[in-house]
């Protein structure tokens, strides 16, 4: 399938929008009319045609404009993307990963050619066609990670694993919700995850790690996280706080179904073969309320999340002060119905 390619801003003056098709395949995260933390992991073996679980990397009509906002966000912060010296290899296991996984789900997209160690890699819309000789880091322009990840959508830790925990010893992070590689950079599992409320006691984080350490090449596996965004920004860095925390103060009643935004991440998991590490894309989905009330279940379902969610969950999140406006806004497309015609 071709895809259109969007021109668009996830800043300024945010021309950032959802074509229909976009909307029909959004990933709606929730199962039942509420939402607590859970052990949400699954294997990532496709899904259905078009949906965005169907590829290994989706790629979708956002695209170039995202890589772009990538580029603008690395120049003004080069630490968004860090690999400390001993995640080289695991950074050239995550560029074949990709390529290999790019080139064969959209051949008409991407190619690659390999001849021993001698590779040529084509990326038709971002116009690259690049000869270069794998493992030797000489013959790339950035390091392995970053340079496969300019190229592809979604943020990237990449976890070394060892004394039976996993390690942020690398990343590329710009479309974070509002949490930071600069700082979390070195830390372990439990050290990254300690501003999560409830989950702990809850043994969430116990559990996932078992899951992840046990994770096998070959059988990824995957889940959903959500939160709230004003505006479709995809930097919500703790960096840029001054510039976007201040946006969630200019929420109306008569703007709210515009710019405030549901945020959704497919989470994926994949081992890596030589170097054992895990790698962890985050890859971020924006619709505005507007767009995900014209679905009318997930309409009345968002409105009952959201109006019973926890409010440790409301507060972490960073949308507590803006909850009665979004009730609110929502409690208009909730006629009651049951929604147990699923998501
Ligand atoms: C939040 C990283 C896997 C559950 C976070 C945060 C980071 C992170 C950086 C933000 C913490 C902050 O506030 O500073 C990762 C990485 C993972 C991983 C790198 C892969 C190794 C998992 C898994 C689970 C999980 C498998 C399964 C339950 C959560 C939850 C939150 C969170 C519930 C709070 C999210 C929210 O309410 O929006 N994670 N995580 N994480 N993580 Fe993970």
């Amino acid at each position: 399938m071709t895809i259109q390619f969007n021109d668009e801003t996830f800043r300024d003056d945010y021309t950032f929008r959802n074509s229909p098709w976009a909307i029909k395949r959004f990933p709606f995260p929730f199962h039942e009319d509420s939402y607590m933390y859970s052990v949400n992991m699954e294997r990532h073996r496709g899904g259905p045609k078009g949906s965005v679980y169907e590829k290994r990397f989706d790629v979708d009509e956002h695209y170039l404009s995202e890589m772009r906002d990538r580029a603008l966000v690395l120049a003004e912060d080069p630490l968004r993307c860090q690999s400390l010296p001993h995640m080289t290899l695991a950074g050239w296991d995550l560029l074949e990963l990709i390529m290999v996984a790019k080139s064969e789900d959209y051949p008409d997209l991407f190619e690659l050619h390999r001849n021993g160690n001698a590779w040529r890699w084509v990326n038709k819309p971002m116009g690259i066609d690049h000869s270069f000789t794998f493992l030797d880091d000489a013959t790339l322009p950035h390091g392995p990670m970053e340079y496969i990840t300019r190229q592809t959508q979604g943020d990237f830790a990449v976890l070394d694993q060892r004394d039976d925990n996993l390690w942020m010893d690398a990343g590329m992070v710009t479309t974070q919700a509002d949490w930071s590689l600069d700082f979390d950079i070195g830390m372990n599992f439990f050290e990254w995850h300690a501003p999560v409320p409830l989950a702990h006691e809850m043994g969430v984080f116990q559990r996932a790690l078992k899951f992840l350490l046990n994770v096998q090449q070959g059988s990824p596996a995957r889940r959903l996280n959500w939160t709230m965004t004003v505006n479709p920004l995809l930097d919500t860095s703790p960096e840029n706080y001054h510039k976007w925390g201040i946006q969630k103060t200019e929420l109306t009643p008569e703007n709210v179904g515009a710019k405030q935004h549901l945020r959704v991440e497919l989470q994926t998991f994949f081992r890596l073969p030589r170097s054992n590490a895990l790698v962890f894309p985050i890859r971020c989905y924006l619709i505005a309320l507007q767009d995900v009330v014209s679905v009318p279940k997930w309409g009345r379902r968002l409105h009952r999340v959201i109006r019973d969610l926890p409010v440790e969950l409301a507060t972490y999140k960073g949308f507590v002060r803006n909850r009665p406006l979004i009730v609110e806004y929502l409690s208009q497309f909730d006629d009651g119905l049951p929604t147990s015609d699923g998501v």
